[in-house]
């Protein structure tokens, strides 16, 4: 087993090959909703792999931050944008949310909304860390809007086993391992009370929809305005 980054430095040149239609249309209706809900501001394209919705994100709407911890998916980010007339923050240093505090942080600015597209949350064990840190970056009703694999047991059953989504229903955390070229990454299950229960003291829950012929649910959190008082006292 070897490190998210790892693995995604070693797939990189492969990542967008392996995408489908149907994931095309997911990142469509996603893009789609996120600039529903978020009319301008700063945003930031967390783990946003090798750029596939920066065509999307880039505009006159949005001032846009890119935060990639591999470099290998972060380059081809780079370069899919190199002739574009308009460019994201590439941020290439303090990318481990882990150690971000107040005084230790790869931008100044606060961010309006947080796209945290196809499944970025399953490659974090500890989502209380990462809701508690995203908290420090995110200005007051921010949105963070993340597709999340779809964990609910129905679901599960289809896409997994009776097994698994029986683990899922009695609320324990699973680790299923994804193999590419002999190299294994582990995918973190997360369930929805896991999401509620990570986020709740800095984050609002407003919504975790199916994404019609997906596996993924949508995940969508706004930062609580009072909770953001309290922190930034
Ligand atoms: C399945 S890819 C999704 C990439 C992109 N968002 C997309 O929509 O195509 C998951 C991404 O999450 C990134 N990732 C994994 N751990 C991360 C972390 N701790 N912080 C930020 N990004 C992370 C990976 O490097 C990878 O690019």
């Amino acid at each position: 087993m070897v490190s998210s980054t790892y693995y995604y430095d070693h797939i990189a040149g492969n990542y967008n090959g392996h995408m489908t239609d149907s994931d095309n249309s997911v990142r469509k209706e996603v893009i789609k909703i996120f600039k529903a809900n978020i009319p301008g501001g700063n945003i930031l394209d967390f783990g946003g792999g090798t750029g596939l919705d920066l065509p999307g994100l880039l505009s006159d709407q949005y001032k846009v931050f890119f935060l990639e911890p591999s470099t290998n998916m972060r380059a081809i980010a780079i370069e899919s944008v190199s002739e574009k007339p308009r460019k994201p923050v590439i941020i290439e240093e303090r990318v481990n949310f882990q150690q971000w505090s107040d005084n230790h942080l790869p931008f100044t600015e606060k961010m309006n909304g947080v796209l945290a597209n196809f499944a970025v949350l399953n490659c974090i064990p500890d989502v209380d860390s990462l809701f508690e840190k995203l908290a420090i970056i995110c200005a007051p009703l921010c949105y963070i809007q993340a597709t999340v694999i779809d964990v609910r047991p129905l679901k599960m059953i289809k896409t997994h086993s009776l097994k698994v989504a029986a683990k899922i229903l009695f609320n324990r955390q699973l680790i299923t391992r994804n193999y590419f070229n002999g190299i294994a990454q582990d995918t973190y299950l997360h369930t929805l009370q896991k999401y509620k229960s990570a986020s709740g003291k800095y984050f609002n829950l407003v919504s975790y929809n199916s994404i019609h012929s997906s596996n993924f649910a949508l995940l969508i959190l706004s930062r609580n305005e009072i909770a953001y008082k309290k922190t930034t006292l």
